[in-house]
């Protein structure tokens, strides 16, 4: 049985902390359920830090799918969030429920992400309507970084942070079961997570959330084009891969790899037979 998002609620209502992470395949997604993680997301930050884009704004909802389907194979107990990247909701109320759908349907998504807030909420309350989990994502959207003039903090100023307890609030009113806050001031985050009835899941917004999400390739160390500020390497996967590549070069140059542990015998009777029948 998966966790539900009413454990979740359960969960903030006793002020336990979620812990939250991306996951993009499905060894990936083993290890870390079986490491203990409740909630899994399957971010459309694989955009940058599995295929290789600058943003995740190319990833499509195919894309998507592909390595949801993945996470799911590889877990049985975590709840599964699958990211609605970009485009794939914005245009009608339909494509919105449509993409939910086929992340639910063909991901086997437990629930579906989606960046935005009061303009948001009336699609969150259609798609949460038919049956599907929504978590809502305010303050810094990477999908509409182009809009925010870059990879900013957000809700600096007095009218900023009332539009983001707005936010919140319409997330809220809306079904969401819980809302991540990205990279927002920390008071302002502790503000919006006691006024909630939805655990806010921080990145970036202080240790005041309700639960934290990371990068699961940020906090392994795993992609090294830069560490986010938000960011903690708790491992240095990028050192120890290359470190692991270097030594097996050097062994199968030097003829050292592989030994005979790693090899298959045959019987020396059987191999002079087909010796001499050739
Ligand atoms: O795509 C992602 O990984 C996310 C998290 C950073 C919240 O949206």
């Amino acid at each position: 049985m998966r966790v539900t998002i009413q454990q979740l609620a359960d969960m903030k209502a006793k002020g336990e902390r979620i812990a939250m992470l991306t996951a993009y395949d499905y060894s990936t997604a083993k290890q870390i359920e079986e490491a203990g993680v409740p909630l899994i997301l399957v971010g459309d930050s694989l955009g940058m830090v599995i295929l290789g884009y600058d943003s995740a704004i190319p990833v499509t909802l195919d894309d998507m799918i592909h390595h949801t389907k993945a996470v799911v194979r590889g877990t049985q107990k975590a709840l599964v969030v699958g990211d609605l990247p970009f485009m794939t909701y914005h245009t009608s109320t339909a494509d919105a429920l449509r993409s939910a759908a086929r992340m639910i349907q063909e991901g086997g998504a437990q629930a579906v992400k989606l960046e935005g807030g009061v303009s948001m909420a009336p699609t969150v309350k259609r798609v949460v309507e038919c049956g599907i989990p929504v978590m809502g994502h305010i303050g810094l959207t990477p999908q509409s970084a182009n809009q925010l003039g870059g990879f900013k903090v957000q809700g600096r100023s007095v009218e900023a942070a009332k539009r983001l307890l707005a936010d919140a609030k319409a997330l809220e009113e809306a079904g969401a079961f819980a809302i991540v806050l990205e990279c927002i001031p920390a008071p302002l985050a502790r503000l919006i997570t006691e006024r909630s009835a939805v655990p806010t899941i921080g990145i970036g917004a202080g240790v005041h959330c309700d639960g934290q999400v990371q990068v699961i390739s940020d906090l392994l160390g795993m992609f090294t084009d830069f560490v986010p500020r938000h960011a903690k390497q708790y491992a240095k996967l990028g050192d120890e891969t290359r470190r692991a590549v270097s030594e097996y070069i050097a062994e199968v140059t030097q003829g050292q790899f592989p030994t005979a542990k790693q090899s298959f015998s045959m019987d020396a009777a059987l191999v002079e037979e087909i010796e001499r029948s050739l």
